[in-house]
């Protein structure tokens, strides 16, 4: 990161204010008083919640210990179990309610209760402790988004063995990369998982994975798509076997509140992947907490997060969080277009989800197929809606806010990370003010900065990086196995501070505008411009779903602008509208943020957990080779990119 330009140039003015809906705020879980009552005592402000929240074994009597920086630990004394925590203690009081309406990609249905949940939990964890699997051991789930994903993660758990959970598109040099590298000996999988109407041959990518990986001494495999698959004897067994004489009572492993969890890699935009960890009791109340505040759960609310539970939105917002406050949730196997591109507007009338959140990835698709599609469909039980992994174009939350959520419900625009472990910057529901593209202020208990090169906090008004202050209970405790490359990537660029690498600027009232990643900052004739804010001027095109820009070199202004667009339905491109876009974002924000080039394109490359991958975009802009590009979802459309890039550089030129 460069010091010499330390603050990010802002060119947008979005002006659109929402208040929260009096109803709404009369009747919120999170009230303004919540933030006076952290800032007085962060430290006892997360004990009393911890205490509410949670069950504890053993309730701590520590709250976070500073003694070895950046090495936090929270409540370490306590003693705790997830799994009882998520199921157990709940079953009393609502074991019959319903905690997940699963619908699998083919036409299939299953309600299952918290006691249906605990039996299975149950029967699983004993199944793995029967194959020798205890506390400490790392077990790897690689799944498609079936009940016994939840199941796998709770049953280990439940046995104290932290697991690692591969999203079920990885290719084998994927999953065997994070087995290795995580000391994997027992992975749960399936034959195979439905995506988008097509097979995805789960077990033979594990067996090729484990040709590599021979500490790995059992494989269980769960039946659904009923695929031949090869076999392993000794190392593979059936999960419907494994279970069957299983009996349906296992006593939880109570575990220190700093024993992990889990870990999650996560593939930055260079380097191996970082196995993120995250602990036991910090990160479990954290996520009950924000799910909390954030959603505005009520006991009869449907609530569907519609993330892949591969991802860390899965873990927080699918698993740990909804299931320690008893919520009942929605999960959704396959793809959005699938059979039709109604899909997710058909299941929330049919269960009557009252709480959506999902990526601005999703919700720009949906853009492009068009409003007939929601239409289609009664969608007026949803009263709450939500965002996250990217920055959310101010034109793409006003279309979810008025085509999905009917124009009243709040839209909560929630800034975190896999490192993070729960939402760290977003409004409250029934307290914010929205203003659409920013995500408000950093939620109770938390605290962030926004600092120029030298870590000095800029002005209000001005941007610079974002950065988070003091330390909350389910921040990750370092990089699996790798303590040094933990301290070097998050805390050695400013004493004292975790640098969260993401762009940030702070209006006049102090509200968080997130800019995108630090690596795709642009800087045009020695302006640093941030993608977001000429990104969201182009969507704000009347024709225009999705867009990306990056900087590529150019002679006189050092960087210059190079922006890939894609329009809406059936919107024919020509040179015409090329040069309309271009004048259109010049005239919203100013000449400097003029596109020197605009490539139209079907596609955009995309991570497989649905960001952007500006960085491909930039090497095919500069006509570089290309760099890996394994983590890309679409790898297709790279070369009908590059192909039309090229022709746009020419045209460019001459
Ligand atoms: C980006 C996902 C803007 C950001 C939970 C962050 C966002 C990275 C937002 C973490 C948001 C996530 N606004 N940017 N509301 N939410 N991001 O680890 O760049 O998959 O650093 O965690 O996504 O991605 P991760």
């Amino acid at each position: 990161m460069s010091s010499d330009s330390p603050n990010i140039t802002s060119l947008e003015l979005e002006d659109r204010r929402f208040p929260p809906p009096d109803d709404f705020a009369a009747q919120a879980n999170a009230r303004e008083e919540l933030y006076a009552e952290a800032a007085a005592d962060p430290e006892a402000f997360w004990t009393r919640q911890t205490t509410e929240l949670l069950t504890w074994e053993t309730p701590p009597t520590q709250g976070v210990d500073r003694s070895n920086p950046p090495f936090f630990t929270w409540f370490a004394d306590g003693t705790l179990n997830a799994s009882v925590n998520c199921l157990d203690r709940h079953l009393e009081t609502r074991g019959d309610r319903v905690a997940f309406h699963w619908e699998g990609e083919p036409d299939e249905r299953v309600d299952i209760t918290y006691r249906d949940l605990h039996e299975r939990v149950c029967r699983l964890a004993n199944g793995l402790r029967a194959r020798g699997v205890g506390k400490g051991d790392r077990v790897a789930i690689y799944l498609g988004m079936v009940p016994e994903i939840v199941v796998a993660m709770l049953a280990c758990a439940r046995i104290g063995a932290p697991h690692t959970v591969i999203f079920g598109g990885f290719s084998p040099d994927s999953v065997r990369d994070r087995v290795v590298d995580c000391g994997v000996t027992a992975m749960i999988t399936g034959d195979g998982a439905w995506r988008g109407g097509k097979l995805v041959a789960l077990k033979a990518n594990v067996d090729t994975a484990l040709e590599g990986a021979p500490d790995v001494h059992t494989c269980i495999v769960v039946r659904r798509t009923e695929n031949e698959v090869g076999w392993v004897e000794d190392r593979d067994v059936w999960y419907h076997d494994l279970v069957a004489d299983q009996p349906a009572e296992c006593a939880p492993e109570m575990v220190g509140a700093e024993h992990p969890l889990y870990i999650l890699y996560t593939s930055g935009s260079t380097g191996k992947p970082k196995g993120i960890l995250h602990t036991t009791g910090g990160y479990l109340t954290g996520v009950a907490a924000t799910h909390r505040w954030v959603f505005d759960l009520k006991d009869d609310d449907v609530y569907w997060c519609a993330a892949d539970a591969g991802w860390v939105t899965g873990h927080s917002y699918i698993v740990y969080g909804p299931l320690a406050n008893g919520a009942t949730s929605v999960l959704y196997e396959g793809a959005p277009g699938t059979p039709d591109k109604d899909r997710w507007w058909q299941i929330v009338e049919r269960y009557a989800v009252t709480i959506l959140y999902c990526a601005p990835t999703a919700i720009r698709t949906f853009m492009k197929w068009g409003v007939e599609y929601p239409k289609r469909h009664d969608l007026s039980s949803l009263r709450l809606l939500g965002s996250v992994g990217e920055p959310i174009n101010p034109e793409a939350w006003i279309w979810y806010r008025d085509t999905i959520g009917g124009g009243t419900c709040p839209v909560v625009d929630t800034w975190w990370q896999t490192e993070t472990g729960n939402i760290m910057i977003s409004p409250l529901p029934g307290v914010s003010t929205l203003k659409p593209g920013s995500a408000s202020r950093p939620l109770p208990g938390i605290t962030a900065d926004v600092v120029d090169g030298e870590g000095r906090s800029v002005p209000l008004g001005q941007g610079g990086y974002l950065v988070l202050t003091e330390p909350w209970p389910a921040m990750l405790r370092t990089l699996y196995g790798d303590d040094d490359r933990f301290v070097e990537t998050y805390w050695s660029q400013y004493e004292g501070m975790y640098l969260a690498g993401d762009g940030c600027r702070r209006d006049k009232d102090g509200d968080y505008w997130l800019l995108g990643r630090i690596d795709d900052v642009m800087n045009v004739s020695g302006h640093r411009l941030s993608t977001i804010e000429i990104e969201s001027a182009l969507v704000d095109h009347p024709k225009v779903a999705e867009a990306a820009v990056v900087g590529r070199s150019d002679e006189t202004t050092g960087q210059a602008i190079a922006a890939f667009v894609t329009l809406k339905g059936d919107v024919v491109g020509d040179e015409a509208l090329i040069a309309e876009l271009r004048q259109h974002v010049a005239t919203k924000i100013g000449g400097i943020a003029r596109p020197k080039s605009i490539v139209l394109t079907d596609d955009l490359p995309k991570t497989r957990s649905g960001k952007i991958m500006r960085r491909l975009l930039r090497d095919i802009s500069e006509n570089r080779q290309l760099g890996d590009v394994t983590t890309l979802a679409n790898e297709d459309v790279v070369s009908d990119i590059a192909g039309q890039a090229e022709k746009a550089r020419s045209a460019d030129s001459g």
